[in-house]
């Protein structure tokens, strides 16, 4: 049976009460009849005997209160302290967890994050300290998460930076004018460093729920079939094959335009990216599939590219990650793109899936909720 601490409190202060209100009442009744004995051992002589009834009953009466008085008062004194003490035990033993979840509280405000109090019970403490430990936990990730980012955005800055630093110093070391090729390069970076800041102020404002979305009614099909149309040329200078294919037209969505544009073109250049020559992108469309006891518009995109390795799929969406075989690649990416593109598709109510083998291709399907 599961106590609750109310009901523990109960019934010890219940008991309490009982065991003392009754050893009070025998012990009382037990010396009350040993004081009678008592007095009729020793108390009855002759000037008793002698004396008239309504005296006998006086001196019984002086002789037994007498007793009782100094008996109750010795008795009270006794259970009084007895009673404290039992109180001060039983309420240590209660507020024992208590005192631990504080103890680890202070810990957590002097900056301490590894603290686990173990759960006791399953009473309103152990639900308490339960809640404390998934608190400190989230608490760890966060503060883990931080000094990923800081770390990450670091390297990430570090590199075009250096990479331009390197090549104003050997300009200025030959005592050269700056080449043509060298600015172009030079301009390449510093466009490098500015997309990543563009992306991590959005993906900032995402994650913080900031994003401001400018939803209006938007025919996907043929948003769709312009960014196919901007991308087609960069995946056949690659030699790769690119189709759109619509179930329907025209499909409306809700839907701020220009992000959900940056969400497929993330998606298309990942495809052109991590697909080797020869291969095929697709992208179809659906209007309305039956997902989560809701209706949405699909968007599949589909290549025949290396594939992600299973357990690399939950991590696909964090900032900054990137396969080890696509790190390998020296394809320059940063690992943002993903990231941005599930808060954006998330900020207007849908969500995206991913299935993929390798060396086979991957599919990200894009859900949005379907609808004008
Ligand atoms: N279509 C795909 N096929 C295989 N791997 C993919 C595909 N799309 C994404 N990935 C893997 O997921 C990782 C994360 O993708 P994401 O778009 O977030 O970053 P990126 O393309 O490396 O860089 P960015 O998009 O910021 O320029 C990629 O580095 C790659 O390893
Ligand atoms: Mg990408």
């Amino acid at each position: 049976m599961k106590w609750t601490v109310r009901q523990k409190i109960f019934v010890c202060m219940g008991l309490i009460v009982l065991i003392i209100g009754g050893v009070h009442a025998v012990t009382k009744q037990v010396y009350m009849e040993s004081q009678f004995d008592e007095f009729r051992k020793h108390e009855i002589d002759a000037a008793y005997l002698s004396a008239p009834p309504g005296e006998q009953i006086e001196i019984l009466k002086t002789f037994v209160s007498g007793k009782m008085k100094l008996f109750v008062l010795g008795n009270l004194a006794f259970f009084i302290a007895t009673g404290l003490l039992i109180s001060l035990w039983i309420s240590g033993i209660l507020t024992l967890p208590l005192r631990k979840l504080v103890a680890a509280i202070e810990r957590v405000a002097q900056g301490d994050l590894d603290v686990n109090v173990p759960v006791p019970s399953n009473d309103e403490y152990g639900k308490v300290i339960h809640t404390f430990n998934d608190m400190t936990l989230r608490l760890r990730e966060a503060e883990d998460a931080r000094r990923r980012l800081v770390a990450d955005v670091a390297h990430e800055l570090r590199t075009p930076l250096s990479i331009m630093q390197l090549k104003l110093e050997n300009a200025q070391q030959a005592d050269q004018s700056v080449s043509p090729e060298m600015l172009l390069r030079l301009q390449d970076e510093v466009i490098r460093l500015g997309h990543l800041v563009e992306d991590l102020h959005v993906l900032s404002l995402a994650e913080a729920g900031r994003l401001a979305l400018d939803c209006k009614p938007l025919d996907l099909s043929a948003k769709l079939e312009q960014i196919v149309d901007d991308v087609k040329m960069e995946a056949e200078e690659n030699g790769l094959e690119m189709s759109f294919h619509s179930k329907a037209k025209p499909v409306p969505v809700m839907a701020d335009a220009r992000r959900i544009t940056q969400v497929f073109i993330n998606l298309l250049t990942n495809a052109i990216r991590y697909t080797p020559e020869g291969g095929k992108i697709s992208v179809v469309l659906e209007d309305t599939v039956q997902e989560r006891n809701a209706v949405y518009t699909r968007v599949s995109v589909t290549d025949t590219g290396i594939g992600i390795p299973a357990e690399e799929l939950t991590h696909l969406f964090d900032r900054f990650y990137r396969v080890e075989k696509a790190r390998a690649r020296h394809t320059g990416g940063t690992g943002l793109g993903l990231s941005i593109a599930h808060h954006f598709v998330r900020a207007h109510g849908g969500f995206i899936r991913v299935a993929s083998e390798p060396d086979r291709g991957t599919t990200f399907a894009v859900y949005l909720p379907a609808g004008e």
